[in-house]
């Protein structure tokens, strides 16, 4: 793999909540990384600018939204995301088939193969446990729900799934190599573990079958950031 394709594979969380921080990290690791997150918090306190911002630095998007409404919504909210000029998107795949199908043909519509974003789908969040599925009157197991989720995904014409580590060899067999898997929860060798349980080193996912790793403290709260990236580059680069 080359030095780039490794940086492609990285996506840096942007958990911040002011523009100015934001503008800071995009000039700062705009060439260190291939993607950055964009979330709840910060994209309802700062607005669409916020996508423009980053973009404007040569940074590369991913609106991390998990839309989940009715088929319409989410479809018209996607093409909004679309407009923006977002590479990467998400949405519920608990939304269901028609939702999901309804996102991937508005897409189509507007954009020619190639220009559109890649849709992702949230299958079980991670945070569940078989407790809290059971909770909401599913009682299935949560890999079986993960796996099913994520077919049901591939079925409606979404690109891939985000996934903890851990589930990433089970989609990679249930769902085939041209889906995208996006892991969060990687920690490379250097880094702290932080409130994350479940984790990986960049390596170790990459190998397993991961096309990109969310990545934000391991980076944000080190001494130098970009030493942080090109130590992670490294790591899975000599894999
Ligand atoms: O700082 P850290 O590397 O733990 O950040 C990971 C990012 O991925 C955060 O934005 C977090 O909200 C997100 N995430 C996660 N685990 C999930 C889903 C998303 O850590 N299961």
């Amino acid at each position: 793999m080359t030095r780039d394709e490794a940086r492609k594979k990285i996506i840096f969380a942007l958990d911040v909540d002011s523009m100015a921080q934001v503008e800071q990290w995009a000039t700062l690791l705009a060439d260190k990384v291939g993607m950055f997150k964009i979330g709840k918090q910060l994209f309802t306190s700062c607005g669409p600018q916020v996508v423009r911002s980053v973009r404007e630095r040569g940074g590369e998007v991913f609106l991390d939204l998990k839309y989940h409404d009715i088929p319409n919504t989410v479809a018209m909210a996607t093409l909004a995301a679309a407009r923006l000029g977002v590479t990467l998107c998400n949405l519920h795949a608990l939304g269901g088939y028609e939702m999901m199908a309804a996102t991937r043909s508005a897409l189509d519509q507007e954009f020619s193969p190639g220009e559109r974003p890649k849709v992702l789908a949230v299958t079980i969040l991670t945070s569940s446990t078989a407790e809290t599925l059971k909770g909401v009157g599913i009682n299935l197991p949560v890999p079986e729900m993960v796996v099913k989720l994520a077919m049901l995904a591939k079925s409606a014409g979404i690109d891939g799934v985000v996934a903890s580590p851990l589930e990433v060899s089970l989609i990679r067999e249930a769902c085939g190599n041209d889906f995208l898997i996006v892991t969060p929860g990687v920690r490379p060798s250097f880094a702290s573990v932080d409130d994350q349980k479940r984790i990986m080193t960049p390596a170790d996912a990459v190998k397993g079958g991961a096309d990109y790793l969310v990545i934000g403290r391991p980076i944000a709260a080190a001494k130098d950031p970009v030493a942080a990236c090109e130590a992670i580059i490294d790591e899975i680069m000599a894999i």
